[in-house]
């Protein structure tokens, strides 16, 4: 009986003093979308949602890693157990529901039409042109506009890369009209002096969270938690400057 009850008490002890996982958490990434997430010039892993997941990790007493994936496939790679979580600017839409589970809402942006610095272009007359305009493969809003571009019946030739820098070189070298994406990447690449402008917002606001398998309980309520505890905490307005300031 004794050793019954030791064996409980440390069984509960054991479950009660940790909260920490007993697995590495591998958050799959877009190595290309600053500044939510990107691989740095040393090849780190770096970015608002990076530092987030960093913090929440720390903070919720877990270790957690980083993964830089191909866009169009990160949520069958949440489903299919090969990564754990996405953290990466993320948009909490039905479709990818039907798939994985998400943390409650992060941030939420707009999304944007890209033109050049020079141009003249707005929402309305972007719509109007019939002209080439590039959205990034898989992502939230590119399937947006494909929809509405032929409900509406805009006529657009709709072009698809794998990036928004990419879609941003496409622009500045004429081959694109104008990118479509969510406000915060073409604004970072707007602060860094890249001779782009926004022409005009496009659809609707889009709202990010962390994609985590609809099994994976235990991990949701800890990045819940921990999300809850970063927006409280005074480092989060140091990571605001940091990657939103300009
Ligand atoms: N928020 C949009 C989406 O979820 C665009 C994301 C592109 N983000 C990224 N990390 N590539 O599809």
């Amino acid at each position: 009986k004794l050793i019954t009850g030791l064996i409980v008490t440390l069984a509960l002890s054991f479950s009660l003093s940790t909260s920490a996982l007993a697995r590495t958490v591998v958050n799959g990434i877009d190595a290309n979308y600053p500044p939510f997430a990107y691989v740095d010039k040393n090849g780190v892993p770096a970015g608002f949602d990076v530092d987030s997941m960093n913090w929440i990790a720390k903070h919720m007493d877990f270790e957690v890693i980083h993964k830089p994936m191909e866009w169009s496939t990160i949520v069958q790679a949440v489903a299919s157990k090969k990564i754990d979580t996405v953290m990466s600017g993320m948009t909490i839409t039905p479709e990818r529901k039907a798939q994985v589970n998400f943390s409650d809402i992060y941030w939420s942006v707009k999304n944007v039409f890209v033109v050049k610095k020079d141009s003249q272009l707005t929402t309305d007359s972007i719509l109007a042109s019939k002209g080439r305009v590039g959205y990034q493969t898989g992502t939230s809003d590119g399937k947006w506009l494909d929809k509405e571009n032929k409900a509406q019946g805009w006529g657009l030739q709709l072009r698809q890369y794998d990036s928004s820098p990419q879609i941003i070189s496409e622009v500045l070298n004429g081959r694109l009209l104008a990118g479509e994406m969510n406000m915060t990447p073409a604004h970072d690449a707007i602060s860094k002096g890249v001779p782009v402008k926004i022409a005009g917002n496009i659809g609707e606001h889009e709202d990010f969270g962390v994609a985590v398998r609809y099994d994976d309980k235990e991990l949701l309520k800890i990045i819940n938690q921990g999300l809850k505890d970063l927006m409280a905490d005074p480092y989060y307005e140091q990571l605001k400057q940091k990657y939103f300031a300009s």
